[in-house]
């Protein structure tokens, strides 16, 4: 399983005093100097962390993998096409919320997200999409020709008791390998962290995970280095 840094919350800090640091650009080249596989931003139409500047700058610096959420809306679709990021994964974005709440709904866009994945192949961008652990949302996105789906594993992180934390990696499970054998690859993100990916880990159809606020509020106290490195470990050997 490999692990991708999500780096907008450093963008986020950045701009609370419109100030130049802490570079988010920076902060991912040494990120992948401590190892991690892949560098994600979500570049939001209201702009509110990683700007335009950013996707630009880590598209020619970064030497990992560029993974660019996005809203399926055209502008944003524009940047994509011209930036080429390794995977552009596509998240409903609504601004009053403060992060990314739930999977997108591909039935019920399925011609507008099939008119957006046609628009990025056709600039060489290979597409996710960030859905809900459901079978029906899979079977739709394979349909429309997504190369891969981010499964939301934001039900799994907020599952309290432990006949629901078992349901919900289940679900996991189960769709994770429902698209593994409709020839999808299989990414997976929200509110993981160094507690919930020990049991997470043991999903054997997960190609990679998606991991931002638990890495980077854990770098704020041990460093970015510790933080990187004490996560992979536990992908590595969660039963330590
Ligand atoms: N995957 C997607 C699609 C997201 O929107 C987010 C949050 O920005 C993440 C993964 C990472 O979530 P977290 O910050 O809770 O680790």
């Amino acid at each position: 399983m490999r692990f991708s840094l999500n780096i907008d919350h450093i963008a986020t800090l950045r701009n609370a005093r419109g100030e130049v640091t802490p570079d988010p650009v920076a902060f991912a080249l040494m990120a992948e100097q401590f190892g991690v596989d892949g560098i994600v931003v979500h570049l939001r139409e209201d702009r509110r962390h990683i700007n335009e500047r950013d996707v630009r700058l880590l598209r020619e610096l970064i030497t990992t993998k560029l993974d660019l959420e996005m809203a399926a809306v055209e502008e944003i679709i524009d940047i994509a096409c011209d930036v080429q990021p390794e995977l552009a994964t596509i998240v409903p974005e609504r601004r009053q919320e403060l992060t990314t709440e739930g999977g997108i709904n591909v039935i019920d866009n399925i011609s507008h997200l099939r008119k957006t994945i046609e628009t990025l192949h056709g600039a060489e961008v290979p597409v996710s999409l960030f859905i809900e652990p459901d079978l029906n949302q899979i079977d739709a996105a394979a349909e429309i020709n997504a190369d891969f789906i981010e499964i939301h594993t934001g039900h799994y992180a907020n599952a309290v008791s432990e006949e629901d934390i078992y349901d919900e990696l289940e679900r996991v499970r189960v769709a994770a390998k429902h698209a593994k054998k409709l020839g999808l690859g299989v990414n997976a993100g929200h509110g993981l962290n160094y507690i919930n990916m020990k049991e997470f880990v043991a999903i054997d159809d997960i190609d990679e995970v998606s991991i931002g606020h638990a890495v980077l509020a854990r770098s704020i106290f041990v460093g970015l280095e510790k933080a990187v490195k004490e996560m992979k470990e536990i992908i590595r050997y969660p039963n330590k």
